[in-house]
């Protein structure tokens, strides 16, 4: 009765049958995407609670006694809300998850070949979804103006200021003026919780218009299979009821497990590291981090040069030409390793050594720069670390290429 209501009004079932009948591949690896979009609803979900209760300023206020931001005394008293500490846990924990599943979601694309034509726009746009993902990360970790955030956003801050040019204007954008001023915490509040989700929920959005038009690559066990050479190409279950009811069921799976996690690794309080103060806290930054963290460490600290009036700084070639770089060559795989038919299997990496072991020595590189975040505690110079780097990459790179090529030969 209200179905037939709907019904007349906005056309469900023409919907229904036009896009909900379409056919999603079973295969496991095909969840990982689905992974990073719900841990995306959870934070969003959660997000919406901590933003009844947080105070985006820093305003001294005073809180038992002591006088500390109203930013850092509002996440003070979430945490002693009931729930409070268990909701935070849980947004914190769903980032991970998410940057975790984009990882692992870009890898079985970049391993598999999806990336091929027809999809190379959504590759980019992939990688975008990544790049936006890792700023909602960062806006995020000032929020709780702890000493821990002011100190972490004070590095991004002098990256962001050694751009050559125009560094001083995109930090005045960016941190309304200079860091830390009145103006940040609104300014990183806006970006969290309005302009970033916003942009995510396009690029997400086209992202699966893109998807849904273009068809999913199959897996290449489907090839041969009668239905296939029916003329139908995707082999799969309906995406309503049966893919609908699964993947609301993982939704809530991840979610129990995601409220496991935040139960039993809660969050360290805030008042581990306490309001801001002159003292400069040890920190390292979550792993997602680490790489160009790790890469920080290396560049030499009196590497300084201009070039065209612009000056050029250890903070802009770590910070700024690195993850630049990086993203640049992820961009520009669809466009060097492309074929004039379109990829609608997926390859078996075991049978392309050159694109895998490209991607297993790359994997090394940037998990040993990782580690090279850590050099202080493993009393690593940074020269004897940077060896270390390129031999292991390297190695991994020859080694798999050889294994592949022997295997390929049998
Ligand atoms: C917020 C981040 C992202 C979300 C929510 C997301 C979501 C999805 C979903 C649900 C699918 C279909 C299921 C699957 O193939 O796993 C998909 C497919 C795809 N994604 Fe993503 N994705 C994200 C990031 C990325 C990144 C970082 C890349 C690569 C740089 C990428 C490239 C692709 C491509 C090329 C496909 C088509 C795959 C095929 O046809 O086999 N995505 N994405």
């Amino acid at each position: 009765m209200i179905l037939k209501w709907f019904d007349e009004r906005l056309e469900i079932k023409k919907f229904k049958d036009k896009y909900l009948t379409k056919t999603f591949p079973t295969h496991p690896s095909f969840l990982l995407g689905e992974i990073a979009l719900f841990s995306f609803i959870t934070l969003i979900i959660t997000g919406i609670f901590l933003g009844f209760l947080y105070e985006p300023s820093s305003k001294m206020v005073s809180l038992f006694g002591a006088m500390v931001p109203s930013a850092y005394a509002s996440v003070v008293r979430i945490d002693l809300l009931p729930m409070g500490m268990l909701i935070r846990g849980i947004h914190h924990w769903s980032a991970m998850i998410m940057i975790a599943a984009i990882l692992a979601h870009l890898m079985r694309i970049y391993f598999t070949s999806s990336y091929r034509k027809p999809r190379e726009i959504n590759w980019l746009i992939g990688l975008g979804l990544w790049s936006v993902t890792m700023l909602a990360a960062f806006t995020g970790y000032l929020l709780p103006f702890s000493n821990f955030s002011v100190t972490a956003t004070s590095i991004a801050y002098y990256i962001t200021k050694s751009v050559p040019w125009i560094g001083d204007w995109i930090s005045r954008l960016l941190f309304a003026g200079d860091f830390p001023s009145s103006g940040t915490v609104p300014r990183f509040f806006f970006m969290h919780v309005m302009l970033i989700p916003i942009l995510l929920l396009g690029l997400i959005g086209l992202h699966i218009v893109i998807l849904v038009k273009q068809k999913h690559t199959e897996p290449l066990s489907n090839k041969n299979k009668k239905e296939a050479e029916g003329g139908r190409r995707l082999i799969g279950i309906p995406i309503w009821p049966e893919q609908g009811v699964i993947s609301v069921s993982f939704f809530f799976f991840l979610l129990f497990l995601v409220v496991l996690i935040a139960t039993y690794i809660p969050l360290n309080p805030i008042e581990t590291y306490g309001p801001p103060s002159p003292g400069t806290p040890v920190m390292r930054p979550d792993w997602y981090f680490l790489i160009v963290y790790g890469f920080l460490k290396l560049v030499p600290g009196d590497l300084s040069f201009s070039i065209l009036g612009g000056k050029i700084t250890p903070e802009t070639i770590g910070g700024i030409i690195f993850p630049t770089l990086t993203i640049l060559v992820f961009a520009l795989i669809p466009f060097l390793d492309r074929r004039k038919d379109p990829q609608n299997y997926i390859e078996n990496p075991l049978r392309r050594p050159f694109m895998t072991s490209f991607g297993i020595g790359g994997g090394v590189f940037l998990c040993m720069l990782v580690v090279a975040g850590y050099i202080d505690v493993l009393h690593i110079v940074p020269a004897t670390m940077t060896i270390y780097i390129i031999i292991a990459s390297l190695a991994a790179w020859s080694i798999s290429y050889t294994l592949l090529r022997l295997y390929n030969k049998k």
